[in-house]
């Protein structure tokens, strides 16, 4: 009995004890800095209600542009509690990016398998195909295989390595390319485009001011730097061969677009042609030309199109005539921006202000902007075209004067600098939720990759500013992607732009930007001094289009024999049958060409 008191004395110690310490763990410990693990993994999944922020935001009727500022105003407050009504913790990113790190194994587990989401989600498998994780091969030593090969006496395992992905690069004399590049002062007369060249062509280093962007990889590229991006690009690729006779493809190192943008302005036709009819003497005279006839060569443009196809010899008439010349009809185009009614130019991203060196700097970034706030439902960031009878960028402006609440413009006119500020604009679009892409100039803009990169979703107004053009990088189910909205019936103030996006269900545009930001590694040019792993970036899948353009020309010279005219319904639906969409490319010979003068 004696011993059994003593014993529960002892008990009553005990949870004494344990009570005291209960009380003061409760009362002393601040548990949430023990507790980042739930409220972290919950953010890599877009989770963010835009709707709810936005209305937030347009509450708080701030129109200033002070998100990724960190400053944390009243009106962040008001955003961050009504997410969904807790304290933000992922508002500090350094803090973030620092906590995921250390929690990378945890999270994995958590995070979506962009990969193996991409297989479920898309229907149009051939174009899904393309971009899937590069091949083992790729990844082989080449060296030790020609070693081992040599020693089997036959390059057949090499072969399968590279087999049918073999490219010659032209040497070309130095005035084709880099002389050029000695001329970047007369690129632009309003702009010295020769810091542009920095950086093997992407331009000077951004850095990260404002935290708009991520730690490395974004620079100021010049819309017009492509053409010395992808050559540099070119200098990486894993199967380039000296031997011209294995080559499935011939690239044509050749600064198309820097050397016209020379003289497009006041220069005679004879001065805008010179250096192209120069090139095409020198390709017809070369070995490499007689085997196929140019058919497996091909050259990249970095303007749009409408600079390289003047058909007539007048003074007045606009570009030069490069892509009309016997010999470039027979070779393969890729450019910016692609005519209807040709099929002998592909369409290829813009280069954005973004170049990843691996593929962690790509899911940083992508990370980044599915985390953002998005204050406003759609934006424009561009100028009117007071001389442009068909434009509808007065309707788009107007559009978005009418809803200030809603809408954010960047107007672009009057000289205004802060559109060619890659931060203001990029600002922009992550802090917006559509961002409107109408013609400019011409059908494409540079600002629909930077809008995709912002994880801002494009509307379209014509089917030729991206659905017909980039059908090596876009998939063809544009509605996953963008929101298309007929530029007729802006035109005749038929539409509300504002209702039609409003009307979009929030988880509609969940998965749209999901869509969108699993595009991304496809639409950048990776930095040319170093490599992807895992991801095909524009670069990788116009390579691969090539390539099979080149397949497919190689076995069937028939195949192009249908009216050109009809060749971006041929392209885009296999078919030259009657499409509704046909009077947005009506053929005309004097199809007014227009002038590109304008960034915006
Ligand atoms: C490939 O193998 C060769 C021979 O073993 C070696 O010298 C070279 O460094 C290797 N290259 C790479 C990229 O691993
Ligand atoms: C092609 O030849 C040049 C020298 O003429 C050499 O530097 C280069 O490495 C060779 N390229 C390949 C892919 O063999
Ligand atoms: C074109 O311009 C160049 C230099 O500006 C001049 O030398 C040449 O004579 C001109 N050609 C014609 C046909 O006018
Ligand atoms: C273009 O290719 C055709 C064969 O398809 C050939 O007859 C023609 O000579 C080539 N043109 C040039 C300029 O080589
Ligand atoms: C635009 O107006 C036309 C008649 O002018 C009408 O048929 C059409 O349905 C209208 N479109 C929209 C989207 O309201
Ligand atoms: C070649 O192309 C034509 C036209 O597209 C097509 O009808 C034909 O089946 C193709 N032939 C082969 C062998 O692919």
């Amino acid at each position: 009995m004696d011993n059994l008191s003593r014993y529960r004395g002892k008990i009553w110690l005990v949870l004494c004890l344990f009570f005291v310490c209960w009380y003061f763990v409760i009362h002393n410990v601040k548990w949430y800095k023990f507790s980042p693990p739930t409220t972290v993994f919950r953010r890599p999944v877009d989770d963010i209600d835009s709707t709810t922020t936005y209305l937030a935001a347009a509450r708080s009727g701030n129109d200033d542009e002070k998100q990724g500022g960190g400053g944390g105003g009243s009106d962040e407050k008001t955003n961050l509690v009504s997410i969904d009504g807790e304290i933000d913790w992922v508002h500090d990113e350094a803090q973030v990016r620092a906590l995921e790190k250390e929690l990378e194994p945890v999270l994995q587990k958590f995070k979506p398998k962009p990969m193996e989401k991409k297989k479920q989600a898309v229907i149009d498998k051939e174009f899904e195909d393309e971009r899937k994780p590069k091949p083992k091969e790729r990844r082989v030593n080449e060296t030790l295989i020609d070693r081992v090969a040599e020693q089997m006496g036959g390059t057949l395992t090499r072969r399968s390595a590279c087999s049918g992905r073999y490219i010659y690069v032209h040497k070309l004399p130095s005035r084709f390319n880099d002389d050029i590049l000695e001329d970047c002062r007369s690129f632009n007369k309003w702009q010295d485009m020769c810091p542009s060249i920095d950086n093997m062509g992407l331009g000077p280093k951004l850095g990260n001011p404002q935290r708009v962007f991520s730690k490395s990889g974004w620079y100021s590229t010049n819309q017009f730097l492509l053409e010395v991006i992808f050559r540099n690009r070119m200098k990486q690729y894993e199967c380039l061969t000296n031997d011209s006779s294995i080559a499935s493809a011939v690239y044509v190192p050749y600064y198309a677009g820097l050397d016209v943008s020379r003289y497009l302005f006041d220069h005679n036709t004879s001065s805008r042609d010179a250096l192209s009819l120069d090139l095409a003497e020198w390709l017809h005279g070369r070995p490499e030309w007689k085997t196929r006839s140019g058919k497996d060569h091909f050259l990249v443009a970095g303007r749009i199109i409408w600079d390289f196809r003047r058909e007539i010899d007048d003074d007045d008439a606009w570009g030069n005539k490069l892509m009309v010349l016997p010999e470039l009809k027979n070779m393969t185009i890729l450019t910016i921006e692609k005519s209807p009614w040709h099929n002998d130019d592909f369409g290829i991203p813009y280069p954005t202000y973004f170049h990843p060196r691996n593929d962690n700097e790509i899911v940083e970034w992508q990370n980044k902007i599915k985390r953002q706030k998005r204050r406003s439902l759609f934006c424009f960031a561009g100028a009117p075209r007071p001389k442009m009878e068909d434009s509808i960028r007065n309707e788009i402006i107007e559009q978005c004067v009418a809803s200030p609440r809603k809408c954010r413009l960047l107007q672009c006119s009057y000289g205004n600098l802060r559109c060619q500020q890659p931060v203001d604009v990029m600002k922009l679009f992550q802090s917006s939720i559509f961002c409107l892409q109408p013609p400019g100039d011409s059908y494409t803009r540079r600002s629909t990759f930077d809008s995709i990169l912002a994880g801002c979703i494009p509307v379209f107004f014509n089917p030729g500013s991206a659905y017909i053009q980039y059908l090596w990088h876009l998939p063809r189910e544009f509605e996953k992607y963008s929101v298309f909205i007929d530029e007729d019936d802006v035109k005749v103030k038929n539409v509300s732009i504002d209702k039609i996006l409003s009307r979009i269900s929030t988880k509609k545009v969940s998965e749209m930007r999901e869509k969108i930001i699993e595009l991304i590694p496809n639409l950048v040019y990776a930095d040319p001094r170093s490599k992807l792993e895992k991801f095909n970036d524009a670069f990788d899948l116009s390579v691969k289009g090539v390539l099979k353009r080149m397949d497919y020309l190689s076995k069937n010279t028939s195949s192009l024999d249908f009216d050109q005219k009809f060749s971006w319904k041929y392209l885009l639906f296999g078919s030259v049958q009657n499409h509704k969409w046909d009077r947005y490319f009506r053929y005309s010979m004097n199809h007014k060409v227009k002038k590109q003068t304008e960034m915006f």
